[in-house]
């Protein structure tokens, strides 16, 4: 995905800076020997090619990649070396303990708008091989600063999706398409969909506008992150946050329901923008 992503960028001009690793964490880069390694291996190309690898669980176009840059080490988001030591844990969506292997399955349920992988099937097994891998040395329960998309300040001006179109004609939509829609590339998508049937749906992280907006600050445009304004990277996270996407796949049948029960604040399900009610596409 770098080389396709490098390529395009040299051919508009620019380069990519490294992307960033935590300082004093490096994440291995010689697979272990043997079946492990094959199964880590397998988990990697899972992770930076999930329609390809494992199509039948994800109905969206993205792969793991594309929100956890630099084939998930990246420590501006979400490096999986910096969340798998955390697990099992207390998570408040879930009201319960859950696994590593849960958390994938949910991150197939909602980000890739898919189908959860048994626990214990090849794609899960894979996954969690290859991300266990990725944080050995790393030390169990530690949490690290790392963990998670780097912080946001708070807006000076409450998010506004009409400021936030302007950012994304000029910053994103060379990458992403004017439609938002992404860009394929001999079958493969190389700048992928922000809203959309093939983007992720509502239930998903990156669907609340803090999550998107702490990405997008860090990371986009890509290769250049850190380049934004705080207020522009809210802006057009409220802008890509309140199009059209796939339905939450815990809809009862009814939005204004399913907006009461799980998406009361942070995001723009069952509100109407530009003449849309969200949350009402399938
Ligand atoms: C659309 C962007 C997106 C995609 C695609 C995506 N994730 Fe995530 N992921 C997130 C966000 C956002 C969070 C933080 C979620 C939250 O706070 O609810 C997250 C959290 C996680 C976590 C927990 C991190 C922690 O520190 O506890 C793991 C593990 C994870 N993702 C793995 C994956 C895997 C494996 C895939 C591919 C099957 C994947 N993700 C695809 C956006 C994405
Ligand atoms: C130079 C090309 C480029 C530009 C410009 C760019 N992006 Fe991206 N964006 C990417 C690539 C490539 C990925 C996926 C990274 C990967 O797979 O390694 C991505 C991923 C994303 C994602 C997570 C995946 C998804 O589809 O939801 C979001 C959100 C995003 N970009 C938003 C933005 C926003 C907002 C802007 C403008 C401020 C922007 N991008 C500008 C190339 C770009």
């Amino acid at each position: 995905m770098r080389a396709a992503v490098g390529a395009f960028l040299v051919a508009v001009g620019c380069t990519i800076p490294c992307l960033a690793e935590e300082p004093g964490f490096r994440p291995p880069t010689a697979y272990p020997p043997g079946p492990l390694g094959e199964m880590v291996a397998k988990g990697e190309q899972i992770f930076t090619d999930t329609p390809g690898e494992a199509g039948l669980y994800a109905r969206s176009a993205l792969s793991c990649e594309s929100c956890h840059l630099d084939r998930g080490r990246d420590s501006q988001s979400s490096p999986m070396w910096a969340a798998v030591p955390m697990y099992p844990q207390y998570l408040g969506r879930n009201r319960r303990v859950i696994t590593l292997g849960q958390r994938i399955q949910d991150c197939f349920r909602y980000s890739m708008n898919g189908a959860a992988p048994d626990l214990g099937s090849n794609v899960l097994t894979a996954l969690e091989s290859y991300l266990f891998w990725l944080s050995r040395g790393a030390a169990i329960g530690a949490k690290t600063p790392s963990r998670g998309y780097p912080l946001l300040s708070d807006p000076e001006l409450d998010p506004n999706p009409d400021r936030g179109r302007k950012v994304f004609v000029e910053k994103c939509a060379l990458c992403h398409g004017h439609d938002g829609q992404g860009v394929k590339r001999a079958g493969r998508y190389v700048f992928p969909p922000l809203w959309g049937p093939l983007s992720y749906n509502w239930g998903a992280g990156m669907a609340k506008v803090e999550n998107a907006g702490r990405f997008i600050k860090a990371n986009m445009p890509f290769g250049l992150g850190g380049g934004l304004t705080d207020q522009d990277a809210w802006d057009v996270a409220a802008f890509i946050d309140s199009r059209p996407r796939p339905q939450d796949p815990r809809f009862t049948g009814d939005v204004a329901e399913t907006m009461g029960k799980y998406h009361r604040d942070g995001d723009y399900y069952g509100r109407v923008v530009d003449g849309v009610l969200l949350g009402a596409s399938p």
